[in-house]
């Protein structure tokens, strides 16, 4: 039977909505999209999962023209960002520590993330100084935070991991 039918039973004029048939219609805060340039998956969930929240972050600083440096939009989402950084960092460390790549290899991808938060206190501190850094500017800086750090260490976990886990 086709709507029309449903819909005259139901003595709606329309097609009937998922409520009006009693579905529950789940509302995700963040609908699940591609993010351009981004098709890399690590084949650990919990990391993908936490690669997907950082890149919604990145994309939410990249969207919004009007949060710039020096804006209390600006040092709310970089604040929210660095605690998803750190966090995140802790558990691909975890996995890191964990998956049998060579010690040098795990050493660099350490060192990497330590100088990402190095650099993410300079950004803090130079914002507390009232530092004049553009918009631009700040975006690259964090773009490489997150996508080129992605591309140039995170990429080599994949061949460490066997199977895609389910944590
Ligand atoms: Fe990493
Ligand atoms: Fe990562």
């Amino acid at each position: 039977m086709g709507w029309m039918d449903l819909a005259g039973d139901m003595g709606l004029k329309s097609p009937p909505t998922p409520k009006d048939i009693g579905l529950k219609v789940e509302r995700r805060s963040h609908p699940r999209r591609e993010h351009a340039g981004f098709g890399v998956t690590i084949g650990v969930k919990s990391i993908d999962r936490e690669h997907a929240a950082l890149f919604d972050q990145l994309d939410r600083l990249q969207g919004n023209p009007g949060v710039h440096p020096g804006s209390e939009a600006f040092t709310e989402l970089l604040s929210r960002l660095g605690r998803q950084i750190d966090a995140h960092f802790k558990s691909e460390e975890e996995i890191l520590r964990t998956c049998g790549m060579p010690e040098e290899v795990v050493r660099e991808h350490f060192q990497a993330h330590t100088a990402i938060l190095d650099e993410y206190a300079r950004l803090n501190l130079d914002m507390m100084d009232g530092g004049e850094l553009s918009r631009e500017d700040a975006l690259r800086l964090i773009r490489n935070w997150i996508v080129q750090h992605v591309l140039s260490h995170d990429v080599k976990i994949v061949d460490f991991v066997t199977a895609p886990t389910d944590v």
